[in-house]
């Protein structure tokens, strides 16, 4: 009887074809009302020496079916993209696709109209040397200029100078070491430093370095590019405003600012490259003169779409990222 059962049972399965179908099978084989239920229920009332047998036979055509009644509903709703199963009529349901990230944008941005203006992208590494980040940029050691840059220092074995980068500045010297002017880059990159955070202060940040080098390159070279930079930016009716400003790396130094409903934010340092670096990587400063400045896009970017704390970025909230 167990036999016919399942006999029956797999060749009515075969002939399925609708959900609706296959559910009225399970009803009828697997069902309350089926007659594997019953015969276990009714177990009971068998001579003694049947029930394990006809017990264990029951359960294990049960468990069967059951199993072919899985295999055949995912088989059935793989093939099956008639109306039973898919409504076409619903709207779709949008996937999640990811975006860039703002202070991404904002890089890629400000690189791209740098670009426009016959700058090169590079990028450096973010462990750097003493000597890059602080000697060879005119910051020798023991100097107080040091101060300005808070450095996470590495811990290695037998080294003692090598450090997170605190700014893009070391690779103005790295580019300049491998290439004759005209030199036209600009570096976006992460940088380091050991200071306590707030709403403006984070103690990983990026930063986009710049740096022209090449026969004749003056001060209006570097205003003209950095007043085009900002135009670029922040519109062309905001305001900006030069100062002067000191880096042990630049003579004269200067910084950038914009007008923010009344208030001049400072977005940048810059300035004309010290003799002393150009020297320092074997040019004749007497033939080669340079601008360089160095800005911060995460303050670019508060500025630009009014955020107020610049932990936010790097907070890994999707309330905040899923905005940009
Ligand atoms: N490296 C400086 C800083 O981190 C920013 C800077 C100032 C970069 C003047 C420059 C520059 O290239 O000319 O504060």
């Amino acid at each position: 009887m167990i036999q016919d059962i399942k006999k029956k049972a797999i060749s009515d399965l075969q002939g399925i074809t609708s959900v609706e179908s296959l559910e009225q099978w399970r009803i009828e084989y697997l069902g309350r009302n089926s007659q594997l239920t019953s015969i276990l229920r009714n177990i009971r009332s068998l001579p003694e020496n049947e029930r394990k047998t006809v017990g264990s036979e029951t359960n294990t055509l049960k468990e069967l079916l059951q199993f072919e009644y899985k295999k055949f509903k995912l088989n059935l709703s793989k093939t099956n993209t008639s109306t039973n199963s898919i409504d076409v009529t619903l709207p779709g349901r949008k996937g999640n696709v990811g975006g860039l990230h703002p202070i991404t944008s904002i890089i890629r941005e400000i690189t791209s109209a740098f670009g426009d203006m016959g700058f090169s992208v590079v990028e450096g590494t973010e462990t750097e040397l003493e000597h890059y980040n602080f000697d060879l940029l005119n910051i020798p050691a023991n100097h107080p200029a040091r101060d300005q840059w808070d450095t996470i220092w590495l811990d290695r074995p037998n080294r003692k100078d090598n450090l997170l980068r605190t700014h893009t500045s070391p690779m103005q010297v790295r580019v300049m070491e491998n290439t004759t002017p005209p030199i036209r880059v600009v570096v976006p990159g992460k940088c380091y430093r050991y200071e306590a955070t707030d709403a403006t202060h984070e103690w990983h940040f990026h930063q986009i370095e710049g740096l022209a080098v090449a026969e004749n390159v003056t001060f209006s070279d570097l205003k003209g590019t950095l007043y085009e930079f900002a135009r670029r930016i922040f519109g062309p009716s905001r305001k900006v405003r030069f100062r002067c400003d000191f880096f042990p790396f630049v003579e004269p130094g200067v910084d950038m600012s914009i007008d923010w409903n009344g208030d001049w934010i400072e977005i940048l340092g810059a300035g004309m490259v010290h003799p002393k670096v150009l020297e320092g990587v074997g040019y004749d400063s007497s033939r080669y003169t340079g601008f360089a400045f160095g800005m911060g896009p995460e303050r670019i970017a508060m500025l630009r779409y009014n955020i107020e704390d610049i932990r936010y970025f790097f907070s890994n909230d999707l309330r905040f990222l899923s905005q940009f």
